[in-house]
C-alpha cells in the first residue's frame, strides 16, 4: 500500500494548444479512496493514465509512496486497473480471467488458485468461476474485472468509470459494494467519475477538475458545504446551485427587486459592481412579502413524493438583464401551482458569494 503524489503533473498532448492536465497538485494519503469528477473532456482519464503509466508526463512529477515513477514503465508500478469495459477474456472462465496476470508473472498454480478463490469469496462470485464471461450478467462481470485486479494485490487502484455500462440501479448498489471493499481492503484507490453523485457517496475526498486545471480538492462535506468557486458550486449538487449575478449596493447586492444584505468585508472584497450569488434549492424558504424577499414565478413544479422542486424565473431582471432561472425545493405537501408567485427567502448563513470576474469565493 501506499500514498500518491502528483507534483505539478502536466500532459500536453502533441497538436494541442493547451495541456489535457494542467499543473496537477493531489496528495493522496495511504489507503484513501479518492474521486476525480468533472464534466467530459476535462481531463480525468489523463491524469488516471499519467499514474498508471500509460501517458507521458510533459512537466512535474508522479511519485507512488517514496518512489519517483514519472519515467517507469506501467508494470513496473505496481498498480492494477479496472476500466469502463473491462474486456473480459470470452474464452478463459471467471477464474481463469482472474488468475491471468498471476499466471503470466509465473506463479505456482497451487498459489493462484488459492488468490482466486480467496477474492471470489470477497466479491460472492465463487459459485460462477468456472463460467465463460458470457453466462454472467453486467455486474457480474464487472465484479469479475475487480477479482482480477484484486489478486494482483497492487499498492493502488486505479478504476475509469467501472460502472457506466451498468444500469442505474445496479450502478447504485455496485458503487456501495466497490466502497465497501475497497475499506475493507485498505488499497489507495484512484477512482475516475463523471457523476458527480458517485463521486460524493463513494469518495473519502473528491477532486473536481475542469479544463485540466483542479478546482479544489477536499471531502464530500466540504464540497457542498464550501465549494471554492462557482464551477465547483454548480457542479456539485442535484439540483444544481442557484447561481446569480446582483448589482453591488453599499451594504449588500440588489438582486430581482429584493436587496440582500451583504458583510462589510465581501462587499470591499468584490470585484467590480457586481457579484455572483449562490444559493441551493434547499437554502430557500418560501414566506411572504418582505424586505429581501425573492419573487418568483412558478414555470413548472416537479413532485418526487419526498420533495417538490420549483422551477421558475425571478419576477424582476438581474444586473445582466434577464430573468434568472431559480430552483427551490418546497414542502411536497403543500406545492404551489403554475404561473403563482412565491415569495423566497435566501436563508441566513446558506449565502455563497463568488467575484462575478473570476468566479472565486469571497464569502
Ligand atoms: N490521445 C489523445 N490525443 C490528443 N488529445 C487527447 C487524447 N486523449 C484525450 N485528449 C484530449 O484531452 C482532453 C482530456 O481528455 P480526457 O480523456 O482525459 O477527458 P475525460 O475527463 O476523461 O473525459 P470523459 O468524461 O469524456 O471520459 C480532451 O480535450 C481530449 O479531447
Ligand atoms: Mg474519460
Amino acid at each position: 500500500m501506499a500514498s500518491i503524489t502528483y507534483d505539478k503533473a502536466t500532459r500536453q498532448y502533441p497538436g494541442s494548444d493547451k495541456p489535457a492536465v494542467d499543473a496537477l497538485e493531489l496528495q493522496i494519503p495511504d489507503g484513501e479512496f479518492l474521486v476525480l469528477v468533472g464534466p467530459s473532456g476535462c481531463g480525468k482519464s489523463t491524469s488516471l493514465r499519467m499514474l498508471a503509466g500509460l501517458e507521458d508526463i510533459d512537466g512535474g512529477s508522479i511519485w507512488i509512496g517514496d518512489r519517483d515513477v514519472t519515467q517507469l514503465p506501467p508494470r513496473s508500478r505496481d498498480i492494477a486497473m479496472v476500466f469502463q469495459n473491462y474486456a473480459l477474456y470470452p474464452h478463459m472462465t471467471v477464474g481463469q480471467n482472474m488468475g491471468f496476470a498471476l499466471k503470466i508473472a509465473g506463479r505456482p498454480a497451487s498459489e493462484i488458485k488459492q488468490k482466486v478463490l480467496d477474492a471470489a469469496k470477497l466479491l460472492d462470485i465463487e459459485q460462477y468461476l468456472d463460467r465463460k464471461p458470457k453466462a454472467l450478467s453486467g455486474g457480474q462481470r464487472q465484479r469479475v474485472a475487480m477479482g482480477r485486479a484484486i489478486v494482483r494485490e497492487p499498492q493502488v487502484f486505479l478504476m475509469d468509470e467501472p460502472l457506466s455500462n451498468l444500469d442505474a440501479k445496479l450502478r447504485v448498489s455496485t458503487r456501495t459494494q466497490i466502497a465497501a471493499l475497497q475499506r475493507r481492503l485498505g488499497v489507495t484507490t484512484v477512482y475516475v467519475t463523471h457523476d458527480q453523485v458517485e463521486a460524493m457517496t463513494m469518495g473519502d475526498r473528491v477532486a473536481v477538475l475542469d479544463g485540466g486545471i483542479l478546482q479544489q480538492c477536499d471531502t464530500p462535506r466540504a464540497l457542498y458545504d464550501r465549494p471554492a468557486n462557482a464551477f465547483v458550486a454548480g457542479f456539485i449538487g442535484s439540483p444544481a446551485m442557484n447561481l446569480v449575478t446582483a448589482k453591488l449596493t453599499a451594504d449588500g447586492a440588489e438582486l430581482g427587486g429584493a436587496r440582500i444584505p451583504l458583510d462589510r468585508e465581501i462587499v470591499a472584497k468584490a470585484d467590480g459592481d457586481t457579484v455572483t450569488l449562490g444559493f441551493r434549492p434547499e437554502s430557500l424558504e418560501v414566506t411572504t412579502l418582505a424586505d429581501g424577499t425573492l419573487p418568483v414565478k412558478v414555470d413548472l413544479v416537479e413532485e418526487l413524493g419526498s420533495d417538490a422542486f420549483v422551477y421558475g424565473k425571478l419576477a424582476e431582471t438581474d444586473a445582466e438583464g434577464t430573468k434568472s432561472n431559480i430552483v427551490a425545493r418546497v414542502d411536497p405537501r403543500t406545492p404551489p401551482t403554475m404561473g403563482d408567485t412565491l415569495h423566497l427567502r435566501v436563508r441566513p448563513n446558506e449565502l455563497h458569494v463568488f467575484s462575478a470576474t473570476s468566479g472565486a469565493r469571497i464569502s
